[in-house]
């Protein structure tokens, strides 16, 4: 019988690890097979109140055990951050294409986030750490408000530690108590594009974050050379279905859902108002 595709399979909190005041990661157990590419996402349901969609944030070569990096942003969000381990949640998915890992083999890669937007790229780069061998340099550059904005504090201080694996280049808007980690930066993170270690004609560039700095880091990468082609944007539209069926995720011609989330600048560049 073909699988209901709006029916959740059940699945299981084993852990929260608070990350900062607003953004908690969810570890699940799903109680059936769900593998994912990363960059996909999926729909979380938290019984009684709705569902909404995140990207895992844990490596996909992993299946026994999903993780969501979630901030709190409303009705869903503040439900999930106040669920207890042991609670029964739904997942549906994965839906999306996420990112095209044959497009990044043989070249430099250079990862930007900010904010919560590291979620899918703790994915990706766990991802490409698995197969190391397939990449060149991997720089991942990471921007938080202030150090307690810092998601993944123990694995991002691990990260700055394996070179020349990879390199991490971390900077604060502002850090006015002196606690940033060390190695950490005072400055927007279109900063940490600056002396990029990088050919920019020979990497491709990977972004996520919220719009302001997707917009802004995407300029910054035009302005060191990157052609819009290389440039992967996470979009991540309101969404309902999942499917390409609802429409509430259009982007010009594009389903987000279904084309996306993840898509080059050269899909968007000529599209009008995309940083809203
Ligand atoms: C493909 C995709 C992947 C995502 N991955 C993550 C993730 O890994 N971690 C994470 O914290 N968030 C992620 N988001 C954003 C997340 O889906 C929203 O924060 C969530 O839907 C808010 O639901 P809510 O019921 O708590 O808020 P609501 O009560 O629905 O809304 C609260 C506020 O958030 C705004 N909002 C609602 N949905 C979105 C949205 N999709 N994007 C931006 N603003 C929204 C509303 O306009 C409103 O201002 C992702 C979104 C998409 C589309
Ligand atoms: S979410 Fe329904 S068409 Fe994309």
């Amino acid at each position: 019988m073909e699988k209901n595709p709006y029916q959740p399979i059940e699945a299981k909190l084993l852990d929260v690890i608070t990350e900062t005041s607003n953004i908690k990661t969810f570890v699940l157990q799903p109680l059936e097979d769900i593998g994912f590419k990363t960059g996909q996402f999926m729909e979380v349901t938290c019984p009684g109140v709705g569902e909404a969609p995140f990207t895992p944030s844990s490596s996909p070569f992993i299946k026994e055990k999903l993780e969501f990096t979630i901030m709190k942003a409303g009705s869903v969000t503040a439900a999930l951050h106040d669920m207890k381990p042991g609670t029964i949640l739904g997942l549906r998915g994965p839906f999306g294409k996420g990112y095209p890992l044959e497009d990044f083999e043989g070249k430099d890669v250079l990862i930007v986030g900010g904010g919560v937007g590291l979620a899918p790229l703790r994915s990706l780069l766990l991802t490409l750490l698995e197969e190391r061998k397939k990449y060149k340099k991997i720089l991942l550059n990471y921007g938080a408000k202030t150090p307690n904005d810092i998601v993944y504090k123990g694995c991002v201080c691990g990260w700055c530690e394996i070179k020349p694996t990879l390199d991490v280049r971390l900077t604060v808007d502002s850090d006015d108590n002196n606690e940033r980690p060390k190695g950490c930066g005072v400055g927007l993170v279109t900063t940490t594009c600056d002396d990029l270690p990088l050919d920019p004609k020979k990497s491709i560039a990977i972004v996520c974050g919220p719009p302001i700095m997707m917009k802004f880091t995407t300029l910054k990468l035009l302005d060191c050379g990157y052609v819009p082609k290389h440039i992967y944007l996470s979009m991540e539209k309101n969404m309902s279905c999942g499917l390409g069926i609802c429409g509430h995720c259009m982007l010009d011609k594009y389903f987000c859902c279904k084309d996306g989330p993840v898509f080059t600048y050269e899909q968007l560049k000529d599209i009008p108002d995309i940083w809203a």
